[in-house]
């Protein structure tokens, strides 16, 4: 069982609110004309990654007026020492032959890169029709392999954050704005 913590001590580890409900939802707002410009009617798939996407993906699917399906991928990353030699094992697949699909995966965060470089691999060795990564956030100064999303809503500096899907040890995903983490 996870210790008890008061509400007040829980509530100060939100170090700061770096994006507002309000800024996330008009970046997903052009988000979503944006894909709907790029597919034209062409129906799509949306991938996303368990867990932290989940609130994003809500979000982005509503935003979108081109016939869409949703699919989900929980992966899981494990290393062995070596920054460069990764493998991701994917411990819940999507359901549906890619092969038939305009897939788009919705990603939380890029942060080392690692994870969304090896799921990207994994997905267009099933010859998807085409296949986009779109993230909420990217922190590109923590890159550890070259991995560039076509669309990156915000740009943020090293911190670690929390919210909007984002967790530290599992809490903070239901904050509906993006903040800072009070690290000790
Ligand atoms: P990557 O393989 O290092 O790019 O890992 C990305 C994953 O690490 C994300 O999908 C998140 O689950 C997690 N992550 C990275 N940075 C943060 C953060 O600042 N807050 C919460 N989760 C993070
Ligand atoms: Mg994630």
């Amino acid at each position: 069982m996870k210790e008890t913590i008061s509400v007040e001590e829980f509530k100060n580890k939100i170090k700061r609110v770096l994006i507002t409900e309000e800024e996330i939802a008009e970046a997903v707002a052009k988000l979503g004309k944006d894909i709907d410009a790029i597919y034209d009617g062409r129906p799509i798939l949306l991938v996303s990654i368990l867990k932290g996407a989940f609130v994003f993906m809500a979000d982005v699917c509503r935003a979108v007026n081109v016939p869409c399906e949703i699919g989900f991928m929980c992966a899981k990353s494990y290393y062995d020492g070596t920054e460069s030699a990764g493998v991701v094992k994917i411990t819940m697949d999507i359901d549906k032959d890619i092969s038939k699909y305009h897939v788009v995966v919705v990603e939380d965060i890029i942060d080392t890169g690692r994870t969304l470089n090896d799921i990207v691999k994994m997905l267009k060795a099933r010859n998807p029709l085409s296949l986009r990564v779109v993230t909420l956030l990217d922190k590109p100064s923590r890159r550890l392999v070259d991995f560039k999303p076509d669309a990156a809503l915000f740009t943020i500096p090293d911190h670690f954050v929390i919210g909007y899907g984002l967790d530290c040890a599992e809490y903070y995903r239901n904050l509906p704005y993006i903040a800072e983490f009070k690290e000790e």
